[in-house]
């Protein structure tokens, strides 16, 4: 795999039921870094897609008295959408039930078995749908709940097992070699000890409903919808065809983003089955935490789930975005309230970057005959001298490192940052005063603000992609001057040219 490809996805989603901000979040986080690496000039596959098989999906079929495929087609439609409302910028998009995946998942199952890691025994033990998991008795709750707090059944039935067990200290050694694989840190501690804790063979197979991808030549068998479901990373890169371009640019994958509910299977059960199979295990597994609303765990049973098309309706899709990331650490727990996303809104986007944008365009608009000042060579290096200016340029390579290590938070907080510099820079300056005493300096303030908002435009745009590309517009950055090659002091906004009357991009919520 050459360093410029980047591969990077979401968990497919359970088409059990519609989309909720769970969903969106996961989406978005992907999103973003996918969007900052192909701005960086990295040759990026981002995929998302739907999870259809299984118990869980099957059961709401039959409620919705729906035949499973026609079931599934219709929810796996909404989370298509989902992903066109969020602006989210997938290259693929793909379903547990297409062709190509199902082809993926028999090879590899054959690739499995022929490697000796299966083996045809019974299962006896506690299963819980909700969750699509198998669990210890050790880890129920009041004995009858799972760890997420949702039922479980006994089961008994016969079952091809995975040799999970001896992968044990292979695992051990892969994690400790790769010291990255699970983000962020805690995470990591935690997969270690739940490996070291010791590791039972898992059953991958069931043979009490329908609804999966049959186990080759065991027709009774279905395959257990996690082995499906993981085997999608590879089936979009045309897998079993390793030689193929895909497969060969992309695998192993840079980051799978997940929630931390998921991890297990990522970074457990994901790795052992693919070192099983010969093939590399993924880069990093990326863990993020979980929304709560108004501090309350989200739940259909409580009727607090929060519609991501509703929101991006009442919102803006990129005020829905911004504050996704903007209000949670990637990897803690967040929290949803209604006053906290109007809070952002306003506070950030509306004042503090939506004004900077307006307050200064307006001023060229009036006092400056509608044109970006034209300065000479000499006052360009004077403005660079500036350290609002030193420090837009110094943020292009430092936000890069931070993206690297899927330091999300910290990228947007540094460009924040940047615009509250702005704001105070064209404070303490007041070109509405050197418009009078200093005209000379005048020129060079503005120039200094426009190019730090070119700065802050062209580094906003993997966050709220529409909203960065209205500011580039007005800012008149043309579009093939738009990535991040373009940070640096070799490049401008276009000295001289003419500004449109500029128009609110950010307008305030109530
Ligand atoms: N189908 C599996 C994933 C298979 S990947 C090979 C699955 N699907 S899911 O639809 O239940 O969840 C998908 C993602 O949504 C997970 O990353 C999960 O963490 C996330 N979220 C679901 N509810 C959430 C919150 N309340 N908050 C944040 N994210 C949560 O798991």
């Amino acid at each position: 795999m050459s360093t410029n490809n980047y591969y990077i996805t979401t968990p497919i989603y359970y088409v059990n039921d519609v989309p909720h901000i769970g969903h969106a979040y996961t989406s978005v986080v992907a999103d973003v870094l996918a969007r900052f690496m192909r701005l960086s000039g990295k040759n990026v596959f981002f995929l998302t897609g739907t999870d259809e098989h299984g118990q869980k999906v099957e059961k709401s079929a039959l409620k919705s008295q729906m035949a499973p495929q026609s079931f599934t087609d219709k929810m796996s439609a909404s989370f298509r959408l989902l992903m066109q409302k969020l602006n989210v910028s997938n290259d693929d998009f793909i379903r547990t039930t297409e062709e190509r995946h199902k082809r993926a998942a028999e090879n590899f199952w054959q690739k499995l078995a022929s490697s000796g890691d299966i083996y045809l025994g019974k299962y006896e033990g506690w299963y819980c749908v909700r969750d699509e998991a198998f669990y210890d008795e050790s880890e129920l709750i009041a004995g009858n709940l799972s760890p997420t707090g949702a039922p479980v059944e006994w089961v008994e039935e016969p079952s091809y097992f995975f040799a999970l067990a001896k992968w044990q200290e292979k695992l051990l050694k892969f994690y400790e070699a790769n010291p990255d694989f699970v983000r962020p840190r805690s995470r990591y501690n935690e997969v270690i000890s739940f490996v070291k804790s010791g590791l039972a063979d898992l059953s991958i197979s069931r043979t009490s409903f329908e609804w999966g991808i049959k186990v080759p030549g065991s027709e009774k068998h279905v395959m257990y919808v996690w082995l499906d479901a993981l085997t999608n990373y590879i089936s979009a890169l045309g897998y079993p065809d390793l030689n193929g371009d895909k497969y060969q640019q992309f695998w192993p994958a840079n980051a799978h983003i997940i929630g931390k509910d998921i991890l297990r299977f990522h970074a457990v059960y994901w790795p052992a089955f693919l070192m099983a199979a010969g093939l590399e295990p993924p880069q990093s597994i990326v863990a993020h935490g979980w929304w709560t609303n108004e501090g309350q765990k989200i739940s259909k049973s409580v009727g607090n789930v929060i519609d991501p098309f509703k929101l991006a309706e009442e919102l803006g899709i990129d005020a829905v975005r911004y504050f996704l990331i903007r209000e949670v650490i990637l990897g803690s727990d967040g929290n949803y309230s209604h006053n906290s996303v109007i809070n952002r809104v306003n506070s950030e986007l509306s004042n503090k970057i939506g004004n900077l944008m307006q307050r200064t365009l307006a001023f060229i608009y009036k006092n400056n005959n509608a044109r970006i000042p034209f300065i000479s060579q000499v006052q360009i290096e004077q403005a660079h001298e500036l350290p609002m200016l030193t420090m837009a340029v110094a943020l292009a390579s430092k936000n890069f490192a931070l993206m690297q290590e899927f330091k999300i938070n910290e990228v947007l907080d540094n460009i924040i940052g940047l615009t509250e510099e702005a704001n105070i820079f064209i404070y303490q300056q007041a070109p509405w005063h050197l418009k009078n005493t200093d005209p000379e300096k005048m020129l060079i303030v503005l120039y200094a603000i426009l190019e730090t908002l070119r700065y802050i435009a062209i580094m906003l745009q993997p966050f709220i992609p529409s909203s960065a590309e209205k500011m580039l517009d007005q800012l008149g950055i043309p579009a093939t001057e738009r990535n991040f090659s373009f940070l640096t002091k070799a490049h401008s906004i276009v000295l001289g040219a003419s500004i449109a009357e500029p128009i609110a991009i950010f307008p305030r919520v109530e």
